[in-house]
């Protein structure tokens, strides 16, 4: 174990007591006291709050709010899956992290997660401001599939995150498609799916996720952001646990998605749909296209009706959001 994990178990233990002394410190880990105020600062850092006093010493103050890497890997160590997580204070993006990661040939289940993000990115080029307190994470996959296949992958992942934050933080979730997780009328988080592949199979994929928590979030008209922070009215959202249970979750998704494909996940998605029934326009590749919403395929795939008797499916494109659905679509449209 590292000397900075060494001081953390400490001061934890000796948390809710009085101060311990850099001198303590310093002779109990056999370092000098430079030595400990450097490796404090990197604790600051990875996000642990270690309250500091001169002539006092360090207290480590426990918050539901802090990423403490080793619990999640022990709470995830039955799941064998997950056999390499990184986390970072800052990198430029997880993105670039994890396919770099991928490139060099890293197994699936790699998972990189950063504190804040200085060039983070959205779907379609755009920007994803990612400033502490949220969870940035990317994850490395090898599915033996067809590239084809792909498309629906981040919507089950979606689809695991809506799921996951309803249990932890009680808010009702919705789904914009194709993979975005509204709250009131708010999206909360995106996912950004990049792979490389040949012909007929898949090399790689790298699922990044952002879901705003406690980070300020940019107001923005045409796609208003939200934190789970602001819809909870709360400045304690239990990050760690939504991690986890969300990375628990979303293995067995997986391993399900891998065998039956999307299929096994459209009741649930389209009945958490915010679009469907809704007159929308959808910018593709290939221009814009207006119609209403009826139906999320089997391929995930979203089906629009042009006029009567005229339907067609989009795999791809961004949905102008009109006035949304506030959530899913109740259990009685399924
Ligand atoms: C979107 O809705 O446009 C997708 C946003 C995806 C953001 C996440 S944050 C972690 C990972 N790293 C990035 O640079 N982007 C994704």
């Amino acid at each position: 174990m590292s000397t900075r994990s060494l001081i953390l178990d400490y001061l934890k233990k000796n948390a809710g007591q009085t101060s311990v002394s850099g001198k303590i410190l310093a002779g109990r880990f056999s370092v000098t006291r430079a030595a400990i105020h450097k490796q404090i600062r990197g604790l600051r850092q990875a996000g642990y709050s270690i309250v500091g006093k001169s002539r006092c010493g360090y207290r480590f103050e426990a918050s539901e709010n802090i990423l403490d890497v080793r619990q999640i890997r022990s709470a995830l160590s039955a799941e064998r899956f997950y056999g390499h997580l990184e986390y970072h204070p800052v990198l430029s993006s997880t993105q670039d992290v994890a396919k770099d990661r991928a490139f060099h040939g890293e197994p699936e289940g790699t998972v990189v997660i950063a504190e804040r993000q200085t060039s983070g990115r959205g779907r379609l080029g755009r920007r994803w401001i990612s400033s502490p307190g949220g969870l940035w994470f990317s994850i490395i996959l090898r599915p033996a599939l067809s590239p084809r296949s792909i498309p629906s992958l981040p919507l089950v992942a979606a689809l695991v995150l809506c799921r996951t934050i309803e249990e932890v933080v009680s808010l009702k979730a919705g789904l914009k498609w194709p993979n975005d997780v509204w709250i009131r009328g708010k999206k909360v988080a995106g996912i950004l799916a990049e792979m490389s592949s040949e012909s007929d199979r898949v090399q790689w994929v790298v699922l990044g996720l952002g879901l705003n928590c406690l980070n300020s979030v940019p107001s923005d008209v045409i796609s208003p952001a939200g934190s789970l922070a602001d819809l909870t009215g709360s400045r304690s959202v239990p990050r760690q646990e939504i991690l986890t249970k969300f990375l628990g979750e979303f293995r067995k998704a997986y391993q399900r998605y891998l065998m039956e494909g999307f299929a096994a996940f459209r009741a649930d998605y389209r009945r958490r749909s915010v679009l469907i029934g809704r007159d929308v326009t959808v910018n593709t590749s290939t221009g814009k296209r207006r119609g209403r919403v009826v139906d999320v395929d089997g391929e995930g795939r979203l089906v629009l009706r042009l006029s009567p008797g005229r339907n067609i499916v989009l795999s791809e494109g961004d949905v102008v959001p009109g006035s949304l659905r506030q959530e899913g679509r109740g259990r009685d449209g399924d």
